[in-house]
């Protein structure tokens, strides 16, 4: 196929160098992007009398209607353009003929893909705040609904102290906000534009680049035209928070891994989000979560090419940035997809509060409120903190636990034991003690559920 470069070479290109070289397979899912854009640059350069109006409306008229091809199927993408961007601009040519050809003034391929992965990015970055707000509103739901219900809180995944499910499943909730938060700093850089920067030096046509920056809804312009060509900070920010994100949903899915295996026995997960073994009758696989977490490493994987792919190049624009796309879209496809199956996921689970209470009476994580209790009546934490280790020795050998060892071997460790340290050692009176602000109090989870829930619908 006749290069639309061809001119001061041949154009005629090896056809393996031809693939090699070629991003259509990956970029064409930038096409309304790339097309919106094209709309303004037409609108801009007649605003300017660079082109006329009729010009620019014929230029319009027919990047509409290749829009509505693509979309409607009737235009399939040509594998042998080079990228979507030369794609557009041939099939517009054939179409409109010559006039087509003006389009091109005053914008390059640099600013235009710089441009197309801007304004892809921002939509798509949409889409996933919209879903991690969906997966927070899940996990708010069911936090509320189990904000009394008491479990082993691990610290060394070792059994620590009483909370409750509600208490940590709100611990993911905020891991969320942040996520969010991450995403909306990102938006303030990403959202200028770099149309108009043209290859890297700018342009002698009297453009103007805030009008066409602001008609494609981009807060400013990016400053500098050789900076505009060759940055793509915004990916490697993005990529960053999906790969944070993505770790919050990892350390999610070990959990639920691990809550629905028989040893813990916390969730029964729903058929619809777990699979059999082709061997074993009585398997349940938690494979949804199983897939979020190893997937994680596949996000991380995406970020960390592109940033190996920048960290060598030279001003401005090289080939090597073309290597942005498939590890951004892959990063973005990642999320999107861990995102819709972890929200139905969650909100399908069966919660066994029974299971849960039973953990948490076996573990002696009451042993810090028996220290407490001393502490209360004076004597100095650490010596509490002893004796406490030493009676929880002591019901171990004898096969209780804090709640049923007679009073008379408490008063052998310390006669200021009294009848009311079953009330200290209480797993319920444990968790409603603990009322400091972030803590583990039904009233305390509730007000960290209702913050939640602001700052969603802000
Ligand atoms: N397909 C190219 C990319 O994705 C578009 C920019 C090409 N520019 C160039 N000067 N060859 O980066």
């Amino acid at each position: 196929m006749a290069k639309l470069w061809a001119g001061f070479t041949s154009g005629e290109t090896d056809g393996t160098a031809d693939d090699f070289n070629s991003s259509i397979r990956f970029d064409s899912r930038m096409y309304a992007h790339d097309i919106r854009g094209s709309m303004a640059h037409a609108s801009m350069l007649a605003s300017r009398g660079i082109i006329s109006e009729a010009e620019a409306e014929s230029l319009i008229s027919g990047l509409r209607g290749i829009l509505a091809d693509i979309e409607s199927g009737s235009l399939a993408f040509d594998p042998g353009c080079e990228d979507i961007h030369m794609f557009v601009e041939q099939v517009l040519t054939e179409r409109i003929g010559d006039v087509g050809k003006k389009l091109h003034t005053a914008r390059s391929r640099n600013d235009q893909v710089a441009l197309d992965v801007r304004m892809y990015l921002r939509d798509e970055a949409a889409e996933i705040k919209a879903l991690i707000k969906e997966l927070i509103t899940v996990i708010a739901d069911t936090a509320e609904k189990y904000a009394g219900a008491i479990m082993p809180g691990y610290t060394h995944l070792q059994r620590a102290q009483p909370v409750t499910f509600g208490h940590h499943l709100s611990a993911y909730a905020f891991m969320l906000l942040r996520d969010l938060g991450r995403l909306e700093d990102a938006e303030k850089r990403l959202n200028l534009s770099p149309i108009g920067c043209c290859a890297l030096a700018g342009t002698t046509y009297d453009t103007d680049r805030f009008l066409e920056a602001s008609s494609l809804g981009f807060d400013g312009i990016v400053m500098n035209s050789i900076d505009g060509v060759s940055d793509r900070d915004f990916c490697l920010e993005y990529m960053a928070a999906f790969s944070v994100l993505m770790m919050h949903l990892s350390r999610l899915s070990e959990e639920v891994i691990l809550w629905s295996s028989r040893e813990f026995g916390y969730i029964t997960l729903s058929d619809a989000y777990t699979t059999g073994s082709s061997i074993m009758p009585q398997k349940k696989n938690p494979d949804m979560a199983e897939l979020v977490r190893g997937k994680t490493g596949r996000v991380y994987g995406d970020l960390f090419a592109l940033l190996t792919a920048l960290k060598g190049l030279p001003l401005a624009y090289n080939k090597d940035m073309q290597e942005d796309k498939e590890a951004l879209f892959d990063a973005i496809d990642t999320v999107k997809m861990c995102l819709k199956v972890f929200a139905p996921m969650l909100a399908a689970m069966e919660v066994h509060t029974d299971k849960m209470l039973a953990a948490a009476r076996e573990g002696f994580i009451n042993a810090t409120d028996l220290a407490d209790y001393l502490t209360v009546k004076g004597v100095p934490f650490r010596s509490a903190y002893k004796t406490a280790g030493q009676i929880v020795a002591r019901c171990v050998k004898d096969g209780k636990v804090l709640e049923t060892l007679p009073l008379e071997t408490y008063r052998e460790y310390s006669d200021l034991f009294e009848a009311d340290l079953y009330e200290a050692v209480d797993l319920g009176a444990c968790v409603q003690r603990r009322i400091s602000e972030g803590g583990t109090s039904v009233p305390s989870v509730i007000k960290q559920i209702k913050y939640i829930r602001e700052m969603l619908s802000k």
